[in-house]
């Protein structure tokens, strides 16, 4: 029962704090990658690499969890407390990771791609074409956990079973794409 109290009533759900939060990472991924910069602008390539992979990680390991938390999610019943667990699950895996680790992964992306790259390569265009499609199944994913948490999830199982190759997928293509660089 505790845990069904936290799901409706937990204060880190209201929007205020959900975007301070985002706006928090946003600004201090970006004043590191400024000052970094602008401190030592050779190391800083080797810090940013660092800062992309380790953001890159916990963004895919969200997007990789997340959908598999639907696969069971979808097979209990809505109101039960096993379900409001589920939603407490979600909500803080996409807003304390998922959420965090993306904006941190294209900041420190798209400054790679500039300052090395000045946005030239067939290999990184195709990188960025297939993050923005990684980013639309994120928002796709943030539109479920609303709909889980108000009860309003009509798909079933077997949808999320599928989903949760989606990210797999894009995510193999974008390494290949970034370390061979075929093209
Ligand atoms: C958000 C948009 C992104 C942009 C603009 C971007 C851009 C870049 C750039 C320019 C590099 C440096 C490549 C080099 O110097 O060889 C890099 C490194 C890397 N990126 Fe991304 N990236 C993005 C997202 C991602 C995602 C989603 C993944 C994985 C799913 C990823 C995986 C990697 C890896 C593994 C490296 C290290 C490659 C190496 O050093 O050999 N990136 N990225």
């Amino acid at each position: 029962m505790t845990i069904v109290a936290k799901a409706g009533s937990d204060p880190a759900m209201t929007p205020r704090r959900r975007m301070i939060r985002a706006v928090m990472s946003l600004v201090i991924t970006l004043v590191g990658v400024i000052a970094l910069g602008l401190l030592a602008p050779v190391a800083a390539i080797a810090w940013i690499k660092v800062l992309h992979v380790l953001a890159v990680i916990s963004w895919m390991a969200g997007l990789l969890y997340l959908p598999r938390l639907f696969v069971y999610h979808s097979q209990v019943a809505p109101g039960s407390e096993t379900s409001e667990t589920f939603k407490v699950m979600e909500r803080k895996l996409l807003e304390y990771i998922i959420n965090p680790a993306m904006i941190v992964t294209w900041i420190a992306g798209l400054w790679l791609a500039w300052q090395v790259y000045r946005f030239q390569g067939g290999w990184l265009h195709g990188k960025i074409a297939l993050v923005l499609l990684l980013s639309g199944v994120h928002g796709f994913f943030a539109g479920a956990v609303r709909r889980f948490g108000d009860d309003r999830n009509t798909r079933g199982h077997g949808f999320w079973r599928i989903m949760n190759e989606v990210p797999t997928a894009i995510m193999v293509l974008v390494v290949i794409l970034v370390i061979v660089k075929p093209f």
